[in-house]
């Protein structure tokens, strides 16, 4: 695993312990222990997966983490539409993957990390939280997937490695945007792409105004400053409703977003909850993934051009949306 980098030194790491071998010789190293060259700090590696994770004491940081294992784990699975929502999000030419090694920052489940496999790129898929164990599960069908348990504010990687790395709905849910935003985008080649979106705020009017919009969304259009009054209405009471959904045990959250779910088939009450998708199960885990994890971060479009720009990327496309603003950017590492 010559890519990888310890969490606690971004040193290199050597195989201190060898459990179970790969079987085949494209598939990763089972399991073991592997030791910090600089401070001799040992981390496991479980069923094919590297835990590189520095231990927190942080209720927030282990609650989002919880929260998301418990999403992704009933999550009803890769969806027809993954591959169109995933080159919509990310903006890259589904050619541009070919022979590429990719990061997928924050996998979730895998779904993303199985599009781009199936693109023809190489795939290390890094989340922080058990919710890889899903991905991690198929890995040996996939010889050219590795799975990494990692904390983006420290990722266990080399810097400027991979030729592309992506982070969909992710960043905003760690303790500083910002930060990890960094971190990530230090791992980008020279040359390489790096696309990102998190979620997005009314903000200024002025940049509310320009926010870039998907065709069907005329309303919001001619009438922006309305739009931008029911988006900042929107988040105070998202604000509200997490102020207690965030406390709840996960259990509990995850009962009230039945309800949820049911309303959201409902015409125009639907839009009174945090999801509008077209299948109950989905809709269940959107609105999950909306009221519990408690690090939930807003950001406009300027914020993120401007840490493209400061990290070494000309941004090369924003992201059109809907109402609620989402900002995603595809950016180039300056060569
Ligand atoms: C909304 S999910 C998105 C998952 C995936 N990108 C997708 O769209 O299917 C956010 C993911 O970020 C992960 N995450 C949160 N904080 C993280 C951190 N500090 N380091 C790595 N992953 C983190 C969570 O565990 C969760 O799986
Ligand atoms: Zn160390």
């Amino acid at each position: 695993m010559p890519y990888l980098a310890s969490p606690c030194c971004a040193a290199s790491l050597k195989m201190a312990e060898l459990g179970q071998f790969p079987r085949t010789e494209s598939m990763d190293i089972q399991s073991g222990s592997l030791e910090c060259l600089a401070c001799k700090g040992r981390y496991p590696i479980v069923d094919g997966v590297p835990i590189l994770v520095l231990e927190s004491a942080d209720s927030k940081v282990l609650k989002t983490r919880d929260s998301f294992a418990y999403e992704w784990s009933r999550y009803p699975g890769s969806l027809p539409e993954d591959q169109g929502v995933f080159l919509e999000e990310t903006q890259l030419p589904a050619g541009e993957f070919k022979g590429k090694l990719v990061l997928d920052a924050g996998c979730g489940m895998g779904r993303y990390s199985v599009v781009a496999l199936s693109l023809g790129a190489e795939v290390v898929a890094l989340d922080l939280s058990e919710s890889l164990r899903r991905l991690a599960a198929v890995a040996p069908d996939y010889p050219k997937l590795h799975v990494v348990q990692g904390d983006l504010l420290r990722p266990p990687f080399k810097k400027f490695l991979f030729d592309i790395a992506y982070s969909q709905g992710v960043l905003h849910h760690t303790a500083d945007t910002r930060k990890a935003f960094k971190a990530v985008s230090a791992l980008v080649k020279p040359g390489g792409y790096l696309s990102v979106w998190v979620y997005g705020k009314a903000g200024k009017f002025s940049e509310f105004s320009t926010n870039p919009l998907r065709e069907d969304r005329g309303w919001v259009k001619r009438r922006r400053r309305l739009a931008w009054l029911v988006v900042a209405l929107r988040h105070w009471v998202s604000d509200l409703v997490r102020f207690f959904t965030t406390r709840l045990p996960l259990r509990l959250t995850y009962a009230l977003c039945w309800p949820l779910a049911a309303l959201g088939a409902v015409p125009l009450l639907r839009y009174l909850t945090f999801s509008v998708h077209a299948d109950f199960k989905v809709r269940v885990i959107e609105n999950f993934d909306w009221i519990s994890p408690p690090f939930q971060h807003h950001h406009t479009k300027e914020e993120l051009g401007a840490w493209f720009e400061a990290a070494g990327f000309t941004p090369l496309k924003v992201l059109p949306h809907g109402l609620v603003p989402k900002p995603g950017l595809l950016g180039r590492r300056h060569g």
